[in-house]
C-alpha cells in the first residue's frame, strides 16, 4: 500500500483537507488538486511528506486527465456532487485509476454502473458520513447468524454544523425519491410512507438539549434494511433549531426546479445554529428487540466535513487493500464495519464513547465481542 499514487481532487476543501492529512502515510505520491494552486500549496507545505500541489479544473477535460494520469486511486472531494456527477469517475477510469467519491448517492452510482464492465477499475461512491457511515454502522448491531426481521433500528443524525457553499448546493439538490422519503419508515420489507411524525422540541439520546427530530429515510438506509432483512428502521434528521429545516422547506416549495439560489441563506441558518449551540454533530444508532434498546453505537464529532474526510481516507485505504475489487459499489460494501469502528475510535476527530452499549444480546454475538 505504501507505493500508491493517490490524487485527491478538492484536496484543500473542508472534506478534502482531512482526507489528504489521513492519507499521507498511505501514499508515495499524494496529489492535492483544485483550481487554486496557492491554497493547495499551503496545505502541502503544512503536511510535508509526499503531498504535492496540482492546479486542476474538473470542468477542463485536459487538466482533469493530466491530474488522474498514473494515479492508483483518484479521490473526489470536489463538488457540488449533483453537478459533478460522474465526470471525475469517468476521467479516473479512463486513466486506469480506481475511484472514490466522498458523495454521490444513487444518481452517481447509477451513472457509474451504466458504464461498468467486469474488469473496470473499482469505483466507490458515498464515502462520507451521510451517505457513508450511515450505511456502514447498522451492521455493527446485527449478528450474521440471527433473523433480523424482529429487530428495529433507530438512527438519529445531525446537530449544529456549518454548511459550506458547495455542500449547501448539494443539500438543496438532494431532494426527491432517489435520495429519501420524509416521514417514512422501513417496515416489513418496504418503505412505508407516513409511518412517522416529526418530533419537535424533543430530547434524543446522544444529543444535548432540546432538538427537533424529523423522520427522513434515505435510500441508502432503506437499501441496507432491504439487504439485511431488518424488520423496521426509523431514521431521523436532528436539528437544533427550526432554521435549517425552514430554509429547506421554503427553498423546495418556492423554487422546486432550481432551489440552489437558497444556498447562501441555508449556510447562514447553519452558522446561526452553530453560534447559538456550538459545533457538535452526532450519529446515534440504537437497536430494539422489544420496547427497550438493547444495543447502541454512536459517533460524535465537532464537524461532519472533517469526519467525512476521515471516512473517505478509510475508504481509499480499504480499496488499496482490495486489489481484486472491480465495478461500482457504495462505500458500505468496501468498508469493514468493525475495522471502521476501531479506526474511528482511534481518530482524534471522533468520539465513539469507547465501547458501545451492548446489552441483552447473545453472548456469541461476534460484532459485539469485537467491539468490547
Ligand atoms: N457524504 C457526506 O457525508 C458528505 C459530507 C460533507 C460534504 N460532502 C460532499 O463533499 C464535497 C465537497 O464538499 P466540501 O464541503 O468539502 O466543499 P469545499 O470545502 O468547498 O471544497 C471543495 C473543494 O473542491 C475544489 N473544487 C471546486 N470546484 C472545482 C473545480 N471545478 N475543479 C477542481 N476543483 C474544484 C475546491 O477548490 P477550488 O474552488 O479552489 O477549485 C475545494 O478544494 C461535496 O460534493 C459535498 O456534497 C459529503
Amino acid at each position: 500500500m505504501s507505493g500508491a499514487t493517490i490524487a485527491v481532487l478538492g484536496g484543500y476543501g473542508a472534506v478534502g483537507a482531512v482526507a489528504v492529512d489521513r492519507l499521507t502515510g498511505a501514499a508515495t505520491e499524494l496529489r492535492v488538486g483544485g483550481r487554486d494552486l496557492d491554497a493547495a500549496g499551503a496545505l502541502c507545505a503544512r503536511l510535508g511528506g509526499p503531498a504535492a500541489a496540482h492546479r486542476v479544473d474538473l470542468t477542463d477535460e485536459v487538466s482533469l486527465a493530466a491530474f488522474c494520469a498514473g494515479a492508483d486511486v483518484v479521490l473526489n472531494c470536489a463538488g457540488p456532487s449533483y453537478r459533478v456527477l460522474d465526470s471525475v469517475a469517468r476521467a479516473a477510469r479512463a486513466a486506469g485509476a480506481r475511484y472514490v467519491d466522498v458523495a454521490g448517492d444513487e444518481p452517481l452510482l447509477r451513472r457509474v454502473r451504466a458504464t461498468d464492465s467486469p474488469d473496470a477499475p473499482a469505483a466507490v461512491v458515498s464515502a462520507g458520513v451521510l451517505p457513508g457511515l450511515t450505511g456502514v454502522l447498522p451492521a455493527l448491531l446485527l449478528a450474521d447468524d440471527e433473523d433480523p426481521a424482529a429487530v428495529r433500528l433507530e438512527l438519529h443524525v445531525g446537530g449544529a454544523a456549518r454548511i459550506t457553499p458547495v455542500s449547501a448546493v448539494d443539500v438543496l439538490l438532494a431532494t426527491g425519491p432517489e435520495f429519501g422519503t420524509s416521514l417514512a419508515a422501513w417496515r416489513d420489507g418496504a418503505i412505508t410512507r407516513g409511518a412517522l411524525s416529526p418530533r419537535w422540541h424533543t430530547r434524543v439520546p446522544g444529543f444535548s438539549g432540546v432538538v427537533h427530530a424529523l423522520p427522513y429515510l434515505t435510500t441508502e438506509v432503506a437499501d441496507v434494511a432491504a439487504a439485511r432483512g431488518i424488520g423496521e428502521v426509523r431514521q431521523f434528521s436532528v436539528y437544533v433549531s427550526e432554521r435549517v429545516p425552514t430554509v429547506l422547506a421554503t427553498a423546495w416549495a418556492e423554487d422546486p426546479e432550481d432551489p440552489t439560489g437558497w444556498a447562501g441563506v441555508l449556510a447562514e441558518a447553519a452558522d446561526a445554529d452553530v453560534a447559538e449551540r456550538g459545533r457538535h454533530y452526532a450519529l446515534t444508532l440504537r437497536r430494539f428487540d422489544g420496547d427497550e434498546p438493547t444495543a447502541e453505537v454512536s459517533v460524535h464529532t465537532r464537524d461532519p466535513y472533517e469526519l467525512s474526510g476521515v471516512v473517505a481516507a478509510l475508504t481509499v485505504r480499504a480499496l488499496l487493500d482490495q486489489e481484486s475489487l472491480h465495478g461500482a459499489h457504495p462505500a458500505r460494501d468496501v468498508l469493514d464495519p468493525i475495522a471502521t469502528w476501531h479506526a474511528l475510535t482511534a481518530d482524534p476527530l471522533c468520539d465513539t464513547g469507547g465501547a458501545p452499549l451492548v446489552a441483552g444480546r447473545g453472548a456469541h454475538d461476534p460484532a459485539a465481542d469485537a467491539l468490547r
